[in-house]
């Protein structure tokens, strides 16, 4: 473990601490302890530094921080809190592009936010957990697109345990609570075709947290965790929950065990639906999820399998 880790470790563990005492449960010198501080601030912890009690980690407030981030946070990673951004998943890119291995983005508010098929996220400033997380998984091609439904359970389940009320997943990326969207999950990815393996993916998660008023065009389907379960949940908090059930996928994805919850959570399952594939609709009935994730459907031709498209539940 690197310096900074454990220096993180132990700020976790107490309010305030000195350097001195850090230097000496560590091992090394107060300097070492300062220079990894000072590092740990440039990944974006917020540590303060007071005389005569020490370094806090600070965090408490529902300001995105990774301080506050990490309080609950499995692991170490390395965090890009902005105020303001066009998209995360774009500004995810940029790091993927730099070389980076794994990061995580978050910003207060995005200009440009984006959703699957060109359409816009509204992403209101501090209402909401806006997140990509870049990570490069060593997978094969064909288990990439399990990503998206493997990341709508992981962030189904940390705002299940968060707010007490239960999500449902609509077939292949939106988490609804009470028939009203809550979520959208975009993935990004770029593919090594020669080794038949991922190059990197951004999985960029879109939560409406606390926000009660919605632009006319959603407002009859969009609605947040707190209008829905009552529940106020820190965003941070949240952003640890999906991180810790992110942890894994890698060797977790291809067992296929994920997609059972998947199954349990759709709000499609046994329900009539408008599918919207390409330029065209049909009416069907939506019978199962395959291994895939794909969408068994059923319609007056036979029984279809959707690797993509959308569908929309009729009443
Ligand atoms: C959808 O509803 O179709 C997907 C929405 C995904 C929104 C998230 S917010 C964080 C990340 N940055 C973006 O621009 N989009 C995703």
């Amino acid at each position: 473990m690197e310096l900074k880790e454990e220096i993180l470790k132990e700020l976790k563990k107490s309010e305030y601490i000195s350097g001195e005492e850090l230097a000496k449960r560590l091992f090394v010198s107060r300097n070492s302890v300062w220079k990894a501080v000072k590092k740990l601030r440039e990944e974006g912890y917020e540590i303060s530094a007071v005389t005569n009690r020490g370094y806090c980690l600070k965090g408490d407030n529902d300001k995105i921080s990774a301080g506050a981030i990490m309080r609950n946070a499995a692991r170490e990673r390395e965090f890009y809190i902005l105020d303001e951004v066009s998209s995360t998943n774009d500004y995810a890119r940029q790091l993927a592009l730099d070389g980076r291995d794994e990061a995580v983005v978050i910003a207060e508010t995005q200009k440009l936010g984006r959703g699957r098929l060109g359409r816009k996220f509204y992403s209101p400033k501090g209402c909401g957990l806006y997140m990509s997380i870049l990570c490069r998984p060593r997978i094969n091609v064909e288990l990439a697109p399990l990503i998206t439904s493997y990341t709508a359970v992981a962030t189904a389940l940390a705002i299940d345990s968060l707010c007490g009320a239960e999500t449902k997943i609509k077939w292949v990326n939106d988490i609804y609570m009470n028939g009203k969207k809550l979520c959208g999950i975009l993935t990004e990815a770029a593919f090594d075709f020669e080794g038949g393996t991922v190059d990197y993916v951004i999985i960029g998660i879109g939560i409406n947290v606390t926000g009660r008023e919605f632009p006319k065009d959603i407002s009859d389907r969009a609605s947040s965790i707190e209008k829905e379960s009552g529940a106020r949940i820190s965003r941070n908090d949240l952003a640890a929950a999906i991180l810790n059930n992110m942890d894994g996928m890698t060797e977790k994805i291809g067992l296929k065990d994920y997609l059972n919850i998947y199954r349990e959570k759709s709000n499609v399952i046994g329900r009539s639906v408008k599918v919207m594939y390409g330029n065209s609709s049909f009416d069907a009935e939506a019978i199962d999820i395959d291994d895939n994730a794909a969408l068994v459907v059923k319609t007056d031709d036979g029984v279809k399998k959707l690797n993509s498209g959308e569908v929309s539940i009729k009443i």
